[in-house]
């Protein structure tokens, strides 16, 4: 039998778009899966305060949370949106989080600004344990009412959902 490069390198090419197809299908539609409840109930420590510098946010895998600093105000965010339960990530460009499914987007301390959500995104209390700071993930607080704007403030920039 004949060594056919050519055959070759296209079956490679077609073996290798295929897996990069199925790839990003499995991604996109993992991301805008409802979130199944938290396993997590107990008590996460999260480090020292100063690890989260003001107007950022940093997701805890371990909680499924946001850690976010909004004018040095801290808040351990949940990562499920209200309305639906899809995942809502972090916007670095407009500084916000913005739910990929239906478009509800929140302010860094998870206040409603817009879209469908019935309320902020809900959080966990955190305390500061020896230094160090703890959400309790076995409590649920409720998201905000529409209308609290205690930390909006104009958009950094493009929002992610724009293709900014
Ligand atoms: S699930 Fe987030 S806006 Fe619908």
């Amino acid at each position: 039998m004949k060594f056919d490069r050519r055959r070759l390198l296209e079956k490679g090419w077609k073996i290798g778009g295929g897996l990069l197809a199925a790839a990003a299908g499995w991604t996109s539609w993992d991301l805008l899966q409802p979130l199944k409840p938290a396993g997590a109930t107990g008590k996460l420590k999260l480090g020292s305060p100063s690890k989260f510098e003001p107007g950022t946010a940093t997701f805890v895998n371990a909680g499924r949370l946001w850690v976010s600093n909004a004018d040095g105000h801290l808040f351990a965010i949940s990562q499920k949106c209200p309305h639906l339960g899809c995942r809502v990530p972090f916007c670095e460009s407009s500084g916000r989080f913005e739910c990929p499914c239906h478009g509800s987007v929140f302010d860094i301390g998870g206040e409603w600004i817009s879209g469908p959500s019935p309320r902020g995104l809900d959080q966990h209390p955190l305390t500061l344990e020896d230094g160090e700071l703890v959400a309790d993930l076995g409590v649920h607080i409720k998201g905000p009412d529409h209308g609290a704007a205690e930390y909006l403030s104009p958009p950094l920039g493009p929002s992610c959902s724009e293709g900014g």
